[in-house]
């Protein structure tokens, strides 16, 4: 026994004082960009947002070609969330949730495996909405608080929740200082309302007033446009008023944006993620996705074009120079019996 997937207790209790975070994103958010992220500086990584009752519907499985623990659907077969011990002590799974007892049941099933749980209360899109998830939660404080307080008192491992501020900045601080009562661990904000977009300025004050009110660490959040280089992160800390801050967009277009030393060249980056899916036996689609949102306007180079027509994980790992390398890991996997499933990508 090598030891993959025993539950051993956690060496420290994860503290969120003074961290650079990775920011849950759908999609982006998971091994491969997470491991990148750890090996460029990050100190936590989030996980994309997992809805509790998919979490439910999986089963935790050791796997031993990989050294992973994954979380595989029974349906169908696909993995919901796969993680490893490098990043136990760092990785922070974000749930989708609009029912405490689910979230709890969600909860247990992963506490053992990761670093702490984190609650959306800031998506804004129509599928969490309508099922009473993501921003619908702060519009029922009764039950946000009702989560949270089942999880600090059922689950072992840290719990935080990340929010919007509201449009009025006292009462975006009232909410955030009555969630912090259920005895949560930190609390992440993002500093746009749940109708701004991207393009409108965070709100960075409103984060300052949040901060300094609350006692728990308070992550900021929305800060991306203004975030270029390192030392970018370190203003938006002090514009904030907050020792910790969550990254989404710049890590998503260039996850070395967490380098003290300066970011990498794109290419550099590029390869060194397409390595980690080739090792992590990431889904090609998936891989795909990534590249493609660190490529964005490079998609209109004849490199790009040609990236664009890739359809597995191979072809894609060919224009990098990888595409050896690639085979020759899938064929190692697929000897060893253990094979993820392998799909084209769109
Ligand atoms: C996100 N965001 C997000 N937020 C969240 O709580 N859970 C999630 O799963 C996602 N998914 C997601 C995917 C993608 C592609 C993007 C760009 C964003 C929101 C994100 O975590 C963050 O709050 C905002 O992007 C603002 O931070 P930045 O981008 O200014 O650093």
């Amino acid at each position: 026994a090598n030891g993959i997937g025993e539950v051993r207790p956690h060496v420290n209790r994860l503290s969120y004082s003074g961290k650079t975070i990775l920011a849950p994103m759908v999609r982006v958010g998971t091994l491969p960009m997470r491991l990148l992220a750890l090996e460029f500086g990050a100190d936590i990584v989030y996980s994309e947002e997992l809805i509790d009752w998919k979490l439910l519907r999986s089963f935790r499985r050791v796997n031993e070609v990989l050294g992973t623990i994954d979380f595989v659907d029974e349906t169908d077969g696909t993995i919901v969330f796969r993680t490893c011990a490098r990043e136990r002590e760092q990785v922070v799974l974000q749930m989708g949730t609009s029912d405490p007892q689910r979230a709890l049941k969600a909860g247990k099933l992963v506490e053992n495996d990761v670093a702490g749980i984190d609650i959306n209360m800031g998506c804004p899109k129509e599928f969490s909405v309508k099922g009473g998830m993501g921003v619908a939660l702060m519009a029922d404080l009764a039950k946000a608080k009702n989560i949270l307080r089942t999880l600090v008192n059922g689950l072992r491992c840290p719990v935080t929740c990340k929010v919007r501020v509201l449009s009025d900045i006292d009462a975006t601080v009232a909410v955030c200082q009555s969630l912090a009562e259920t005895g949560i661990s930190a609390i992440g904000v993002h500093g746009r309302t749940r109708d701004e977009r991207p393009q409108h300025s965070n709100r960075n004050h409103y984060i300052k007033a949040v901060a300094k009110a609350l006692s728990i660490p308070v992550i900021a959040n929305g800060g991306s446009k203004e975030i270029e280089c390192f030392e970018d992160i370190g203003k938006f800390c002090t514009e904030t008023g907050c020792s910790s801050v969550m990254i989404a967009r710049a890590a998503e277009w260039n996850v070395s944006i967490f380098r003290r030393n300066g970011r990498l060249p794109l290419d550099e980056v590029i390869k060194k993620y397409l390595v980690l899916s080739v090792d992590f036996d990431n889904n090609g689609s998936n891989t795909k996705y990534c590249v493609q949102n660190m490529l964005r306007e490079l998609q209109e180079t004849p490199r790009g074009k040609l990236f664009l027509e890739a359809q597995t994980l191979e072809q894609i790992c060919a224009i990098w120079d990888l595409g050896d390398y690639c085979r020759k890991r899938q064929l190692e996997f697929k000897a060893s019996g253990l094979l993820g499933r392998r799909e084209v990508c769109p």
